[in-house]
C-alpha cells in the first residue's frame, strides 16, 4: 500500500482518456485500488480517479461519510466503479461548489445534472447499476470526467465563480476535495 502523488492541473497526463479495464483478476488492479484508497484517504479527499495517479485506466473511487462539518453534504456510500457508463436522468442542472486534489486550494461552481444513472463494475468485476440525485451524482460526474480528461474548471460557466478556498470561504475548514 502506498499514497500515491496525484497529479496536478497542467499535466498532460489528466488530460488523456482512459482505457477500459479488460482483466478483472489482474492483480495489478487490486494493487491500484489500494493506492487509491490510501491516497484518497491521506489527502482527505472525496473521490479520487485513476489518472490523477497516472494510471490510464478507467476506475474510479468515491465515497463521503456523513460528516457535521459538511452539513450539506449527503452521504455517499464507498464505492469502487470500473468502466463506467453515465446517462442523465433528465434536464434539471445544479450548480455548486467543487473542488480536485489535481486543483488543490481552489473552488469552482459547476454546473451537474441533478440525477444521473451509473453502470460499471466493482472491484470483483460484478455489476453496478445506480440512479442517484444530488451531490451523489455530482461526486460521480466530477470522478468520470477524470476519465474523459476533462477537469472540473473546464465546466465553470462564470470564471468569476472560480477561485482561492480560503478566499472564497474565509475562516473554513475546507478540506473536502474530489
Ligand atoms: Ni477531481
Amino acid at each position: 500500500m502506498a499514497v500515491r502523488q496525484v497529479l496536478r492541473m497542467g499535466d498532460a497526463r489528466l488530460l488523456e482518456r482512459a482505457q477500459p479495464v479488460l482483466d478483472f483478476g489482474a492483480p495489478g488492479l487490486q494493487e491500484l485500488l489500494i493506492d487509491m484508497r490510501d491516497t484518497m484517504a491521506a489527502l482527505q479527499g472525496a473521490g479520487l480517479a485513476a489518472p490523477q495517479i497516472g494510471v490510464g485506466l478507467q476506475v474510479v473511487i468515491f465515497g463521503v461519510e456523513r460528516n457535521l462539518r459538511y452539513p450539506e453534504a449527503e452521504a455517499v456510500p464507498e464505492t469502487v466503479l470500473i468502466n463506467p457508463v453515465l446517462t442523465s436522468l433528465d434536464d434539471e442542472i445544479d450548480e455548486a461548489w467543487e473542488g480536485c486534489l489535481s486543483v488543490p486550494g481552489m473552488r469552482g461552481l459547476v454546473p451537474r445534472h441533478r440525477h444521473v444513472r451509473y453502470r460499471g463494475f466493482d472491484a470483483e468485476g460484478k455489476p453496478i447499476d445506480r440512479s442517484v440525485s444530488g451531490f451523489h451524482a455530482r461526486v460521480v460526474q466530477h470522478e468520470v470526467d477524470h476519465l474523459f480528461g476533462v477537469l472540473y474548471p473546464m465546466r465553470i460557466r462564470d470564471l468569476r465563480q472560480f477561485g482561492f478556498s480560503e478566499v472564497l470561504f474565509p475562516g473554513r475548514d475546507v478540506t473536502l476535495d474530489d
